[in-house]
């Protein structure tokens, strides 16, 4: 099954996650927007990929791959009930 938003990756994004990115970047990264994971999404590869974020809770290899994996795919969305 391919991987999408919907399905997978939107599940890797803590609220604490989604809280403290939307503060620290004022509102303008939203980890628990589809258009802003998008827009943001090589910038988040590099903090995840070397482990910097989130920080001191780094995302394990299926974690990693899972986004690399929807990165190079083309960042499907998927259905909103998968
Ligand atoms: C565009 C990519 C990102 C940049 C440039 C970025 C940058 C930062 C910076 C500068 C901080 C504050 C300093 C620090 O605590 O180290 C921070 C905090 C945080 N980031 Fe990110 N971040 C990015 C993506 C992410 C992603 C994808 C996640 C989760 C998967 C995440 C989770 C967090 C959390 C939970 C904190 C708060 C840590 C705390 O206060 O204990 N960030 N981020």
């Amino acid at each position: 099954m391919a991987i999408t938003w919907n399905n997978t990756i939107k599940q890797q994004f803590t609220p604490f996650d989604i809280s403290h990115m939307k503060q620290i970047t004022g509102n303008s990264l939203k980890l628990d927007d589809y258009e802003s994971v998008k827009t943001w999404a090589g910038q988040i590869w590099t903090q995840v990929d070397n482990g910097y974020m989130p920080p001191g809770n780094p995302w394990s290899p299926q974690w990693k791959s899972n986004f690399q994996t929807w990165m190079n795919t083309g960042m499907p969305l998927g259905d909103a009930d998968a």
